[in-house]
C-alpha cells in the first residue's frame, strides 16, 4: 500500500534584493547546484526578476514564485500587482510576510483575501504566520499563530485550498535576519499546532497542509528542521542568496524526502 507522504519543499524569498540579470545570474547557478526532483525548490525574487529566473531555471525542475500579491484583482491601486498578472511568470506566491505585516500594516483579513487572489490564480501561497519575541517570552507564541491563521483562513474555508495548494511557513520574527534561528523542536511543535488550528476551523484535510520553518535558515541549521517530522522544508532567506548555501539546504532536504518516500512505501 502506498502512503501519502508531504513533499519537500524548500523556497528561497531573495526579498529586495538583485537586478533582473542578476536574479536570472544566480538562479542559474542555483538550479545548476541543487538538482534534486524528490525537493521542490522555488525560487522568489523580486516582481521585475520573474521572467529573467522563469528563463534561467525552465527545466531545471525549479518553480517560480512572487513575494506579495494584491489582494483585489485588479483597479486603481498605483503600483501594486494582481494575481492574475502573474500568469506565466509565477507559479507560487509568499503571502503575509512578516516584513508586510509590519511595514505596510498587512492584517489578518487582507492576508486572506491575498491567499484567495492566489488560489482563484491558479499560485501557490506560502502563507507566513509567526510570533514575536515578547508573545514567545510571555507564552503566547501558539494563540498569535491560530489567530493569524483563522483571521487569514476562516472566511475561506478548506473548500478554498482543495488541490492541496496552500502551503504554511512558520517564522518566528525573532528569528528572522537575526541569525538567531527557532530549535527544531519548538519549530515542530509549531507545526503541529498549525495542523490543529486548521482541524479547529473543521478542516478535514487539515493533517496534509505542508508547514515550513524559516528564520536564519542556513546549511548549517536546515537538518535541526529537515529531521522533524512534522516540518516539511523551509523558506530561506538570507542563505538562499548564496549557491553554496543553497546546495547544502537542497541536499540535505533530499535526505528527507527520500526517506519519506521511503517510509511511505509499505508491504
Ligand atoms: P532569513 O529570512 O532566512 O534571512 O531569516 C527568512 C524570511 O524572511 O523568509
Amino acid at each position: 500500500m502506498i502512503v501519502p507522504v508531504r513533499p519537500v519543499i524548500i523556497a528561497a524569498n531573495w526579498k529586495m534584493h538583485l537586478s533582473p540579470t542578476e536574479a536570472g545570474s544566480l538562479a542559474g547557478r542555483i538550479a545548476a547546484a541543487c538538482a534534486a526532483p524528490q525537493v521542490e525548490r522555488v525560487l522568489c525574487p523580486p516582481f521585475v526578476a520573474l521572467a529573467a529566473v522563469g528563463e534561467a531555471v525552465a527545466g531545471s525542475g525549479f518553480a517560480v514564485g512572487a513575494q506579495n500579491v494584491h489582494q483585489e484583482v485588479a483597479g486603481a491601486y498605483t503600483g501594486e500587482i494582481a494575481a492574475p498578472m502573474l500568469s506565466g511568470l509565477a507559479s507560487w506566491c509568499i503571502v503575509g510576510h512578516s516584513e508586510r505585516r509590519r511595514d505596510f500594516g498587512e492584517t489578518d483579513a487582507i492576508i486572506g483575501r491575498k491567499v484567495l487572489r492566489c488560489l482563484e490564480a491558479g499560485l501557490r501561497p506560502i502563507l507566513c504566520v509567526g510570533e514575536g519575541l515578547a508573545e514567545r517570552e510571555g507564552g503566547r507564541a501558539e494563540a498569535v499563530v491560530r489567530t493569524q491563521l483563522v483571521g487569514a483562513l476562516a472566511d475561506l474555508g478548506e473548500g478554498a485550498c482543495r488541490a492541496g495548494a496552500l502551503v504554511i511557513a512558520y517564522e518566528p520574527v525573532w528569528a528572522i535576519g537575526t541569525g538567531r534561528s527557532a530549535r527544531g523542536s519548538d519549530a515542530a511543535a509549531m507545526a503541529d499546532a498549525v495542523r490543529a488550528s486548521l482541524a479547529e476551523m473543521g478542516w478535514l484535510q487539515g493533517a496534509s497542509v505542508p508547514v515550513l520553518y524559516g528564520g536564519s535558515v542556513t546549511a548549517a541549521s536546515c537538518g535541526d528542521f529537515l529531521a522533524e517530522p512534522a516540518l516539511d522544508g523551509a523558506l530561506v532567506g538570507g542563505a538562499s542568496l548564496k549557491v553554496e548555501e543553497m546546495a547544502g539546504i537542497v541536499a540535505r532536504a533530499a535526505l528527507t524526502a527520500r526517506a519519506r518516500a521511503e517510509a511511505g512505501i509499505r508491504g
